[in-house]
Protein backbone atom coordinates (compact mmCIF):
# COMPACT_ATOMS: atom_id res chain seq x y z
CA UNK A 1 0.00 0.00 0.00
CA UNK A 2 1.48 3.59 -0.84
CA UNK A 3 2.37 5.63 1.98
CA UNK A 4 -0.40 8.55 2.31
CA UNK A 5 1.09 11.98 1.63
CA UNK A 6 2.13 13.82 4.15
CA UNK A 7 2.28 16.96 2.19
CA UNK A 8 -0.85 20.02 1.28
CA UNK A 9 -2.15 19.26 -1.86
CA UNK A 10 -2.48 22.63 -3.78
CA UNK A 11 -5.12 23.30 -6.51
CA UNK A 12 -3.90 25.33 -9.09
CA UNK A 13 -6.82 27.38 -10.70
CA UNK A 14 -5.41 28.51 -14.18
CA UNK A 15 -6.61 32.01 -15.76
CA UNK A 16 -4.51 32.35 -18.69
CA UNK A 17 -7.45 32.45 -20.39
CA UNK A 18 -9.20 35.02 -18.75
CA UNK A 19 -6.78 37.46 -16.63
CA UNK A 20 -3.48 36.50 -18.89
CA UNK A 21 -5.10 37.46 -21.74
CA UNK A 22 -6.22 41.17 -20.19
CA UNK A 23 -2.49 41.33 -20.98
CA UNK A 24 -1.78 43.79 -23.51
CA UNK A 25 -1.64 42.96 -26.83
CA UNK A 26 -1.98 38.88 -25.89
CA UNK A 27 -5.81 38.53 -27.36
CA UNK A 28 -6.62 35.42 -28.12
CA UNK A 29 -9.61 33.93 -30.76
CA UNK A 30 -12.06 31.44 -29.44
CA UNK A 31 -10.47 28.70 -31.06
CA UNK A 32 -6.84 29.51 -30.07
CA UNK A 33 -8.68 29.23 -26.68
CA UNK A 34 -9.95 25.94 -26.98
CA UNK A 35 -6.74 24.51 -27.65
CA UNK A 36 -5.13 25.88 -25.01
CA UNK A 37 -7.08 24.48 -22.46
CA UNK A 38 -6.80 21.00 -24.06
CA UNK A 39 -3.65 21.62 -23.35
CA UNK A 40 -4.42 23.20 -19.62
CA UNK A 41 -6.02 19.84 -19.12
CA UNK A 42 -3.27 17.47 -20.58
CA UNK A 43 -0.78 19.73 -18.05
CA UNK A 44 -2.95 18.63 -14.90
CA UNK A 45 -4.35 22.04 -14.37
CA UNK A 46 -6.73 21.26 -11.32
CA UNK A 47 -9.85 24.53 -12.25
CA UNK A 48 -9.60 26.43 -15.58
CA UNK A 49 -11.11 29.94 -16.06
CA UNK A 50 -11.87 30.37 -19.71
CA UNK A 51 -12.75 33.41 -19.83
CA UNK A 52 -15.21 36.61 -19.18
CA UNK A 53 -18.57 35.16 -20.58
CA UNK A 54 -20.40 38.38 -20.84
CA UNK A 55 -17.47 39.80 -22.63
CA UNK A 56 -19.20 39.27 -26.19
CA UNK A 57 -20.56 36.72 -28.44
CA UNK A 58 -16.87 35.34 -29.39
CA UNK A 59 -15.81 34.84 -25.49
CA UNK A 60 -18.95 33.50 -24.41
CA UNK A 61 -18.83 30.24 -26.98
CA UNK A 62 -15.35 30.01 -26.11
CA UNK A 63 -16.60 29.24 -22.59
CA UNK A 64 -19.35 27.09 -23.33
CA UNK A 65 -17.07 24.90 -25.91
CA UNK A 66 -14.50 24.34 -23.54
CA UNK A 67 -16.88 23.49 -20.61
CA UNK A 68 -18.60 21.04 -22.80
CA UNK A 69 -15.23 19.46 -24.07
CA UNK A 70 -13.46 19.37 -20.76
CA UNK A 71 -14.95 17.20 -18.89
CA UNK A 72 -12.37 16.34 -16.47
CA UNK A 73 -11.72 19.60 -15.05
CA UNK A 74 -13.35 21.74 -13.23
CA UNK A 75 -14.51 25.09 -14.72
CA UNK A 76 -14.75 28.59 -13.68
CA UNK A 77 -17.39 30.71 -15.13
CA UNK A 78 -16.37 34.78 -13.94
CA UNK A 79 -18.33 37.34 -13.24
CA UNK A 80 -18.67 40.88 -11.60
CA UNK A 81 -21.17 40.87 -8.74
CA UNK A 82 -23.40 41.32 -11.43
CA UNK A 83 -26.70 39.46 -12.30
CA UNK A 84 -26.16 40.13 -16.00
CA UNK A 85 -22.61 38.47 -15.33
CA UNK A 86 -23.67 36.13 -13.56
CA UNK A 87 -26.14 34.86 -16.04
CA UNK A 88 -23.86 34.70 -18.60
CA UNK A 89 -21.02 32.32 -16.89
CA UNK A 90 -23.71 30.16 -15.65
CA UNK A 91 -25.16 29.96 -18.76
CA UNK A 92 -21.56 29.23 -20.37
CA UNK A 93 -20.38 26.45 -17.81
CA UNK A 94 -24.15 24.87 -18.10
CA UNK A 95 -22.10 21.90 -19.21
CA UNK A 96 -19.00 21.33 -17.42
CA UNK A 97 -19.54 18.44 -15.01
CA UNK A 98 -17.67 20.33 -12.39
CA UNK A 99 -18.30 23.97 -12.65
CA UNK A 100 -17.93 27.03 -10.11
CA UNK A 101 -18.82 30.60 -10.32
CA UNK A 102 -16.13 33.26 -9.60
CA UNK A 103 -17.64 36.15 -8.59
CA UNK A 104 -15.60 39.62 -7.42
CA UNK A 105 -16.49 43.39 -6.23
CA UNK A 106 -13.96 45.44 -4.90
CA UNK A 107 -12.99 45.94 -1.59
CA UNK A 108 -10.21 49.24 -0.84
CA UNK A 109 -12.06 52.29 0.06
CA UNK A 110 -9.44 53.38 -3.19
CA UNK A 111 -11.97 51.33 -5.46
CA UNK A 112 -15.11 52.42 -3.48
CA UNK A 113 -14.76 55.75 -3.61
CA UNK A 114 -13.72 56.25 -6.94
CA UNK A 115 -14.56 53.56 -8.97
CA UNK A 116 -17.94 51.94 -7.31
CA UNK A 117 -18.88 55.30 -5.94
CA UNK A 118 -20.20 53.00 -3.21
CA UNK A 119 -20.27 53.04 0.84
CA UNK A 120 -18.81 49.73 2.71
CA UNK A 121 -22.11 48.81 3.76
CA UNK A 122 -23.53 48.59 -0.15
CA UNK A 123 -20.70 46.81 -1.45
CA UNK A 124 -21.07 43.78 1.43
CA UNK A 125 -25.39 44.35 0.72
CA UNK A 126 -24.35 43.24 -2.47
CA UNK A 127 -21.47 41.03 -1.88
CA UNK A 128 -24.63 39.24 -0.31
CA UNK A 129 -26.98 39.16 -2.80
CA UNK A 130 -25.27 38.19 -5.43
CA UNK A 131 -23.58 35.23 -3.77
CA UNK A 132 -27.14 34.15 -2.84
CA UNK A 133 -28.19 34.77 -5.98
CA UNK A 134 -25.61 32.89 -8.04
CA UNK A 135 -25.67 30.19 -5.18
CA UNK A 136 -29.46 29.17 -6.52
CA UNK A 137 -27.74 28.04 -10.07
CA UNK A 138 -24.34 26.35 -8.55
CA UNK A 139 -23.02 24.66 -5.47
CA UNK A 140 -19.24 26.21 -5.49
CA UNK A 141 -19.16 30.03 -5.42
CA UNK A 142 -15.36 31.76 -5.22
CA UNK A 143 -15.51 35.04 -3.94
CA UNK A 144 -12.73 37.69 -4.80
CA UNK A 145 -12.81 41.14 -2.40
CA UNK A 146 -10.77 42.84 -4.72
CA UNK A 147 -7.51 44.76 -4.38
CA UNK A 148 -7.89 42.65 -0.94
CA UNK A 149 -4.45 43.96 0.31
CA UNK A 150 -4.80 47.59 0.19
CA UNK A 151 -8.19 47.29 1.95
CA UNK A 152 -8.85 47.15 5.14
CA UNK A 153 -8.69 44.13 7.49
CA UNK A 154 -11.64 44.51 9.20
CA UNK A 155 -13.39 45.21 6.32
CA UNK A 156 -12.20 42.89 4.30
CA UNK A 157 -13.16 39.99 7.29
CA UNK A 158 -16.21 41.80 7.65
CA UNK A 159 -17.03 40.94 3.35
CA UNK A 160 -15.65 37.19 3.64
CA UNK A 161 -17.68 36.38 6.62
CA UNK A 162 -20.73 37.99 4.56
CA UNK A 163 -20.26 35.91 2.09
CA UNK A 164 -20.02 32.70 3.36
CA UNK A 165 -23.65 32.84 5.48
CA UNK A 166 -24.81 33.06 1.98
CA UNK A 167 -23.04 30.11 0.95
CA UNK A 168 -19.42 31.17 -0.97
CA UNK A 169 -17.10 27.97 -0.58
CA UNK A 170 -14.05 29.61 -1.75
CA UNK A 171 -12.47 32.97 -0.30
CA UNK A 172 -9.74 34.39 -2.90
CA UNK A 173 -7.88 36.90 -1.59
CA UNK A 174 -6.51 38.77 -4.70
CA UNK A 175 -2.99 41.11 -4.01
CA UNK A 176 -4.78 42.72 -7.64
CA UNK A 177 -1.88 45.48 -8.01
CA UNK A 178 1.08 43.30 -6.64
CA UNK A 179 1.48 45.79 -3.67
CA UNK A 180 1.62 43.23 -0.62
CA UNK A 181 5.27 41.69 0.53
CA UNK A 182 5.46 37.99 1.53
CA UNK A 183 4.79 39.13 5.00
CA UNK A 184 2.03 41.10 4.59
CA UNK A 185 0.30 38.80 2.44
CA UNK A 186 0.86 36.03 5.05
CA UNK A 187 -0.87 37.70 7.45
CA UNK A 188 -3.69 38.99 5.73
CA UNK A 189 -4.61 34.89 5.10
CA UNK A 190 -3.79 34.09 9.17
CA UNK A 191 -6.11 37.38 10.40
CA UNK A 192 -9.19 36.15 8.12
CA UNK A 193 -8.88 32.63 8.95
CA UNK A 194 -8.77 33.27 12.05
CA UNK A 195 -11.23 36.18 12.15
CA UNK A 196 -14.25 35.50 9.97
CA UNK A 197 -16.54 33.56 10.90
CA UNK A 198 -17.36 30.26 8.75
CA UNK A 199 -13.61 30.75 7.74
CA UNK A 200 -13.06 26.58 8.75
CA UNK A 201 -15.63 25.63 6.28
CA UNK A 202 -13.78 27.17 2.99
CA UNK A 203 -11.27 26.74 0.83
CA UNK A 204 -8.70 30.07 0.37
CA UNK A 205 -7.00 30.81 -2.58
CA UNK A 206 -3.94 33.29 -3.52
CA UNK A 207 -4.04 35.30 -6.59
CA UNK A 208 -0.95 37.28 -6.78
CA UNK A 209 0.21 40.30 -9.58
CA UNK A 210 3.86 40.65 -10.53
CA UNK A 211 3.88 44.21 -9.68
CA UNK A 212 6.99 43.89 -7.37
CA UNK A 213 8.18 40.58 -8.62
CA UNK A 214 6.54 39.01 -5.64
CA UNK A 215 3.85 37.28 -6.80
CA UNK A 216 5.36 33.55 -6.57
CA UNK A 217 6.99 34.46 -3.26
CA UNK A 218 3.62 36.23 -2.13
CA UNK A 219 1.47 33.10 -3.80
CA UNK A 220 4.10 30.76 -1.78
CA UNK A 221 4.05 32.95 1.75
CA UNK A 222 -0.09 32.33 1.31
CA UNK A 223 0.33 28.52 1.18
CA UNK A 224 2.12 29.00 4.55
CA UNK A 225 -0.47 30.96 6.05
CA UNK A 226 -3.24 28.07 4.52
CA UNK A 227 -3.99 28.64 1.31
CA UNK A 228 -5.27 25.58 -0.53
CA UNK A 229 -5.79 27.10 -4.25
CA UNK A 230 -3.14 28.95 -6.09
CA UNK A 231 -4.30 31.14 -9.19
CA UNK A 232 -1.53 31.47 -11.89
CA UNK A 233 -1.30 31.79 -15.45
CA UNK A 234 1.21 30.13 -17.96
CA UNK A 235 4.58 32.52 -18.70
CA UNK A 236 2.94 34.56 -16.20
CA UNK A 237 1.32 36.57 -18.46
CA UNK A 238 -0.76 39.03 -17.61
CA UNK A 239 -2.51 42.53 -16.82
CA UNK A 240 0.94 45.06 -16.56
CA UNK A 241 3.60 43.02 -15.15
CA UNK A 242 1.52 39.60 -14.93
CA UNK A 243 0.28 37.47 -12.47
CA UNK A 244 1.96 34.65 -10.69
CA UNK A 245 3.20 32.16 -13.23
CA UNK A 246 2.58 28.48 -12.82
CA UNK A 247 5.79 27.26 -13.91
CA UNK A 248 7.74 29.15 -11.60
CA UNK A 249 5.31 28.22 -8.52
CA UNK A 250 4.91 25.01 -9.41
CA UNK A 251 8.78 24.30 -9.64
CA UNK A 252 9.16 25.93 -6.72
CA UNK A 253 6.68 24.23 -4.94
CA UNK A 254 8.59 20.62 -6.72
CA UNK A 255 12.01 21.47 -6.31
CA UNK A 256 11.48 22.79 -2.67
CA UNK A 257 8.61 20.26 -1.64
CA UNK A 258 9.59 19.42 2.08
CA UNK A 259 10.58 22.45 3.22
CA UNK A 260 7.21 23.75 1.73
CA UNK A 261 4.91 20.93 2.99
CA UNK A 262 2.98 21.20 0.13
CA UNK A 263 2.48 19.27 -4.15
CA UNK A 264 0.36 20.08 -6.75
CA UNK A 265 -0.51 17.58 -9.13
CA UNK A 266 0.77 19.24 -12.45
CA UNK A 267 2.09 17.07 -15.09
CA UNK A 268 5.77 18.56 -15.31
CA UNK A 269 6.78 17.12 -18.34
CA UNK A 270 4.44 19.27 -20.27
CA UNK A 271 5.73 22.52 -18.56
CA UNK A 272 7.25 23.50 -21.60
CA UNK A 273 4.99 22.83 -23.95
CA UNK A 274 1.97 24.59 -22.57
CA UNK A 275 4.75 27.48 -21.95
CA UNK A 276 5.90 27.60 -25.96
CA UNK A 277 1.97 27.27 -26.93
CA UNK A 278 0.75 30.29 -24.88
CA UNK A 279 4.31 32.33 -26.20
CA UNK A 280 3.35 31.44 -29.66
CA UNK A 281 -0.78 32.33 -29.78
CA UNK A 282 -0.48 35.19 -27.54
CA UNK A 283 2.36 36.40 -29.46
CA UNK A 284 4.44 36.96 -26.56
CA UNK A 285 8.02 36.37 -26.76
CA UNK A 286 9.62 35.19 -23.33
CA UNK A 287 12.24 36.89 -21.69
CA UNK A 288 16.04 34.65 -22.07
CA UNK A 289 16.14 35.27 -18.24
CA UNK A 290 12.78 33.91 -17.25
CA UNK A 291 13.03 31.40 -15.23
CA UNK A 292 11.56 27.47 -15.96
CA UNK A 293 10.91 28.39 -19.75
CA UNK A 294 13.32 31.21 -20.88
CA UNK A 295 16.21 30.22 -23.37
CA UNK A 296 19.21 30.59 -20.98
CA UNK A 297 17.18 29.17 -17.86
CA UNK A 298 19.18 25.76 -18.04
CA UNK A 299 22.56 26.92 -20.56
CA UNK A 300 25.43 27.34 -18.73
CA UNK A 301 28.52 30.05 -20.53
CA UNK A 302 31.18 30.01 -17.73
CA UNK A 303 34.25 27.24 -17.55
CA UNK A 304 33.81 26.84 -14.58
CA UNK A 305 30.40 25.84 -14.44
CA UNK A 306 30.34 23.86 -17.74
CA UNK A 307 33.44 21.98 -16.67
CA UNK A 308 31.78 21.13 -13.39
CA UNK A 309 28.36 19.98 -15.15
CA UNK A 310 29.96 17.89 -17.51
CA UNK A 311 31.23 15.89 -14.15
CA UNK A 312 27.72 15.72 -12.12
CA UNK A 313 24.80 17.87 -13.38
CA UNK A 314 24.08 18.70 -9.93
CA UNK A 315 26.71 20.75 -9.41
CA UNK A 316 25.28 24.21 -10.90
CA UNK A 317 21.56 22.81 -11.75
CA UNK A 318 18.66 22.33 -9.32
CA UNK A 319 16.40 21.10 -11.79
CA UNK A 320 16.25 18.43 -14.61
CA UNK A 321 15.40 20.79 -17.60
CA UNK A 322 13.91 17.22 -19.15
CA UNK A 323 11.69 16.62 -16.65
CA UNK A 324 9.93 19.55 -18.09
CA UNK A 325 9.87 18.68 -21.46
CA UNK A 326 12.63 20.98 -21.81
CA UNK A 327 15.42 20.32 -24.84
CA UNK A 328 18.96 19.44 -22.88
CA UNK A 329 21.24 21.89 -23.90
CA UNK A 330 22.45 22.87 -21.06
CA UNK A 331 25.67 24.55 -22.35
CA UNK A 332 26.08 27.88 -24.48
CA UNK A 333 29.11 28.11 -26.04
CA UNK A 334 30.75 31.55 -25.81
CA UNK A 335 33.65 33.39 -24.66
CA UNK A 336 33.92 31.57 -20.87
CA UNK A 337 33.81 28.22 -22.43
CA UNK A 338 36.69 25.98 -22.47
CA UNK A 339 37.99 23.34 -24.29
CA UNK A 340 36.51 20.48 -22.21
CA UNK A 341 33.54 21.97 -23.06
CA UNK A 342 34.09 22.30 -26.96
CA UNK A 343 35.20 18.95 -27.38
CA UNK A 344 32.08 17.78 -25.63
CA UNK A 345 29.87 19.50 -27.61
CA UNK A 346 31.53 17.66 -31.07
CA UNK A 347 31.80 14.48 -29.55
CA UNK A 348 27.96 15.12 -29.76
CA UNK A 349 28.30 15.44 -33.28
CA UNK A 350 30.35 12.33 -33.77
CA UNK A 351 33.83 14.24 -34.21
CA UNK A 352 36.61 13.86 -32.58
CA UNK A 353 40.00 15.87 -33.24
CA UNK A 354 43.36 15.23 -31.97
CA UNK A 355 45.20 17.60 -29.73
CA UNK A 356 46.93 20.02 -32.37
CA UNK A 357 43.69 20.51 -34.37
CA UNK A 358 41.93 21.35 -31.07
CA UNK A 359 44.20 24.26 -30.50
CA UNK A 360 43.10 25.29 -33.95
CA UNK A 361 39.51 24.64 -33.53
CA UNK A 362 39.80 26.54 -29.50
CA UNK A 363 41.79 29.51 -31.23
CA UNK A 364 39.44 30.00 -34.10
CA UNK A 365 36.29 29.74 -31.68
CA UNK A 366 37.51 32.33 -29.06
CA UNK A 367 37.70 34.70 -32.25
CA UNK A 368 34.80 33.76 -33.30
CA UNK A 369 32.91 33.90 -29.89
CA UNK A 370 34.23 37.56 -29.88
CA UNK A 371 32.51 38.44 -33.16
CA UNK A 372 29.40 36.45 -32.18
CA UNK A 373 29.12 36.41 -28.49
CA UNK A 374 27.27 33.06 -28.65
CA UNK A 375 28.85 30.32 -31.09
CA UNK A 376 26.05 28.32 -32.78
CA UNK A 377 26.89 24.49 -33.32
CA UNK A 378 26.91 25.02 -36.88
CA UNK A 379 29.58 27.45 -37.10
CA UNK A 380 31.38 25.38 -34.35
CA UNK A 381 31.22 22.42 -37.06
CA UNK A 382 32.02 24.34 -39.75
CA UNK A 383 35.25 25.54 -37.84
CA UNK A 384 35.99 21.88 -37.03
CA UNK A 385 35.25 21.12 -41.24
CA UNK A 386 37.85 23.92 -42.12
CA UNK A 387 40.29 22.54 -39.44
CA UNK A 388 39.86 18.85 -40.59
CA UNK A 389 39.16 19.98 -44.24
CA UNK A 390 36.64 17.39 -44.25
CA UNK A 391 32.82 18.09 -44.05
CA UNK A 392 30.85 17.43 -40.74
CA UNK A 393 27.61 18.73 -41.04
CA UNK A 394 25.39 15.85 -43.50
CA UNK A 395 24.60 19.39 -45.44
CA UNK A 396 26.00 22.95 -46.19
CA UNK A 397 24.07 25.32 -47.45
CA UNK A 398 26.32 26.46 -50.49
CA UNK A 399 24.23 29.45 -51.99
CA UNK A 400 21.23 30.98 -51.57
CA UNK A 401 19.28 33.52 -54.39
CA UNK A 402 16.15 35.58 -53.32
CA UNK A 403 14.10 37.33 -55.57
CA UNK A 404 11.46 39.31 -53.68
CA UNK A 405 9.15 41.83 -55.02
CA UNK A 406 5.77 43.67 -54.14
CA UNK A 407 3.91 42.03 -56.90
CA UNK A 408 4.69 38.47 -57.67
CA UNK A 409 5.08 35.28 -55.33
CA UNK A 410 8.72 35.20 -54.46
CA UNK A 411 11.14 32.88 -56.03
CA UNK A 412 14.19 31.48 -53.93
CA UNK A 413 16.90 29.00 -55.17
CA UNK A 414 19.12 27.23 -52.78
CA UNK A 415 22.04 25.23 -53.63
CA UNK A 416 23.43 22.44 -50.76
CA UNK A 417 26.13 20.65 -50.71
CA UNK A 418 25.65 16.47 -49.08
CA UNK A 419 28.63 15.07 -47.30
CA UNK A 420 28.33 11.77 -48.29
CA UNK A 421 28.44 12.55 -52.45
CA UNK A 422 29.90 15.83 -52.16
CA UNK A 423 27.50 16.69 -55.20
CA UNK A 424 26.05 20.31 -54.87
CA UNK A 425 22.66 20.41 -56.35
CA UNK A 426 20.18 23.34 -56.83
CA UNK A 427 16.71 23.55 -55.54
CA UNK A 428 13.75 26.60 -56.77
CA UNK A 429 11.29 27.31 -54.55
CA UNK A 430 8.01 30.01 -54.40
CA UNK A 431 6.62 31.38 -51.60
CA UNK A 432 4.28 34.41 -50.74
CA UNK A 433 7.34 35.67 -48.80
CA UNK A 434 11.22 35.17 -48.90
CA UNK A 435 11.57 33.24 -45.93
CA UNK A 436 8.63 31.06 -47.11
CA UNK A 437 10.16 30.42 -50.37
CA UNK A 438 13.28 29.63 -49.08
CA UNK A 439 12.08 26.93 -47.03
CA UNK A 440 10.11 25.21 -50.08
CA UNK A 441 13.48 24.63 -51.58
CA UNK A 442 15.39 23.46 -47.93
CA UNK A 443 12.40 21.09 -47.70
CA UNK A 444 13.40 19.56 -51.08
CA UNK A 445 17.03 19.82 -50.34
CA UNK A 446 16.64 18.06 -47.02
CA UNK A 447 13.90 16.05 -46.90
CA UNK A 448 14.19 15.52 -43.53
CA UNK A 449 9.93 14.86 -43.28
CA UNK A 450 10.32 17.42 -40.17
CA UNK A 451 7.90 19.72 -39.74
CA UNK A 452 8.65 23.49 -39.24
CA UNK A 453 7.45 24.65 -36.17
CA UNK A 454 9.06 27.81 -35.71
CA UNK A 455 11.50 30.94 -36.64
CA UNK A 456 12.48 33.51 -33.59
CA UNK A 457 14.09 36.39 -35.10
CA UNK A 458 16.47 39.24 -32.59
CA UNK A 459 18.30 41.97 -33.34
CA UNK A 460 21.53 41.73 -31.67
CA UNK A 461 22.84 45.38 -32.15
CA UNK A 462 21.44 47.93 -33.60
CA UNK A 463 22.54 50.85 -36.66
CA UNK A 464 22.92 50.23 -40.13
CA UNK A 465 25.51 46.73 -39.71
CA UNK A 466 23.41 45.30 -37.40
CA UNK A 467 23.27 41.41 -36.87
CA UNK A 468 20.07 39.14 -37.02
CA UNK A 469 20.18 36.11 -34.75
CA UNK A 470 17.62 33.17 -36.22
CA UNK A 471 16.71 30.05 -34.20
CA UNK A 472 14.21 27.63 -36.28
CA UNK A 473 12.76 24.56 -34.55
CA UNK A 474 11.55 21.64 -36.80
CA UNK A 475 9.68 18.43 -35.23
CA UNK A 476 10.30 15.00 -36.39
CA UNK A 477 8.33 12.11 -34.34
CA UNK A 478 7.85 14.56 -31.56
CA UNK A 479 11.27 15.62 -30.86
CA UNK A 480 12.19 18.84 -31.42
CA UNK A 481 15.01 20.18 -32.81
CA UNK A 482 16.50 23.16 -33.19
CA UNK A 483 19.10 25.46 -34.88
CA UNK A 484 20.64 29.36 -34.53
CA UNK A 485 22.83 31.57 -37.09
CA UNK A 486 24.02 34.93 -36.88
CA UNK A 487 24.57 36.67 -40.23
CA UNK A 488 23.35 40.82 -41.56
CA UNK A 489 20.95 38.88 -43.73
CA UNK A 490 17.95 37.76 -41.66
CA UNK A 491 16.97 35.62 -44.63
CA UNK A 492 20.30 33.68 -44.98
CA UNK A 493 20.28 33.22 -41.12
CA UNK A 494 17.39 31.61 -41.03
CA UNK A 495 18.06 29.26 -44.05
CA UNK A 496 21.05 28.43 -42.10
CA UNK A 497 19.32 27.74 -39.13
CA UNK A 498 17.25 25.40 -40.95
CA UNK A 499 19.46 23.84 -42.55
CA UNK A 500 21.16 23.51 -38.99
CA UNK A 501 17.81 22.12 -37.12
CA UNK A 502 18.04 19.32 -39.94
CA UNK A 503 21.51 18.45 -39.42
CA UNK A 504 21.00 18.28 -35.91
CA UNK A 505 17.78 15.75 -36.58
CA UNK A 506 20.23 13.18 -38.79
CA UNK A 507 22.92 13.28 -36.35
CA UNK A 508 21.04 12.81 -33.44
CA UNK A 509 19.36 9.89 -35.17
CA UNK A 510 22.32 8.45 -37.04
CA UNK A 511 20.53 9.69 -39.75
CA UNK A 512 18.33 7.25 -39.38
CA UNK A 513 14.93 9.38 -39.79
CA UNK A 514 14.34 7.02 -43.03
CA UNK A 515 14.30 9.95 -45.30
CA UNK A 516 17.27 11.88 -45.56
CA UNK A 517 18.32 11.14 -48.99
CA UNK A 518 18.86 14.21 -51.46
CA UNK A 519 15.72 14.32 -53.42
CA UNK A 520 16.05 12.76 -57.06
CA UNK A 521 14.10 16.29 -57.50
CA UNK A 522 16.62 19.20 -58.18
CA UNK A 523 16.73 21.73 -60.79
O1 LIG B 1 -6.53 40.76 -9.82
C1 LIG B 1 -7.68 40.60 -9.41
O2 LIG B 1 -8.12 41.15 -8.40
C2 LIG B 1 -8.54 39.70 -10.17
C3 LIG B 1 -9.81 39.34 -9.48
C4 LIG B 1 -10.95 39.84 -10.22
C5 LIG B 1 -9.82 37.89 -9.13
O3 LIG B 1 -8.19 39.27 -11.25
ZN1 LIG C 1 -5.98 39.43 -11.41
Amino acid sequence: MQEPSANQIIRIFDTTLRDGEQSPGATLRPEQKIVIARQLAKLGIDVIEPGFAISSPGEFAAVQQISRELQGVEIAGFARAIRGDIDAAVKATMDAPRRRLHLFISSSDIHLDFQLKKSREQVVSIAREMVAYGKQFVDEIEFSPMDSSRAGREFVIEMVEAVIAEGATIINLPDTLGFALPEEYGAMFRDVRAGARGAERVQFSAHCHNDLGLAVANSLAAISAGATQIEVTVNGIGERAGNCSLEELVMAIETRKSAIGAETGIVASEIYETSRMVSRAMNFPIAYNKPIVGRNAFQHESGIHQDGLLKNRNTYEIMDPEAMGIPRSMIVLGKHSGRHAIKHRLAAFGIELNEEQMKDVYDRFKAKADELKIVPDDVLVRLASETTEQQHDPYVLVDLQVLAGTQRARIASVTIRERESQEERTFAGTGTGPLEAVIHCLQQAIPVGAAFEDLELHSLSTGEDARGEASVSIVHRQQRYSGTAVHKDIILASAQAYVAACNQLILSTGGNNGETDIAAKSS
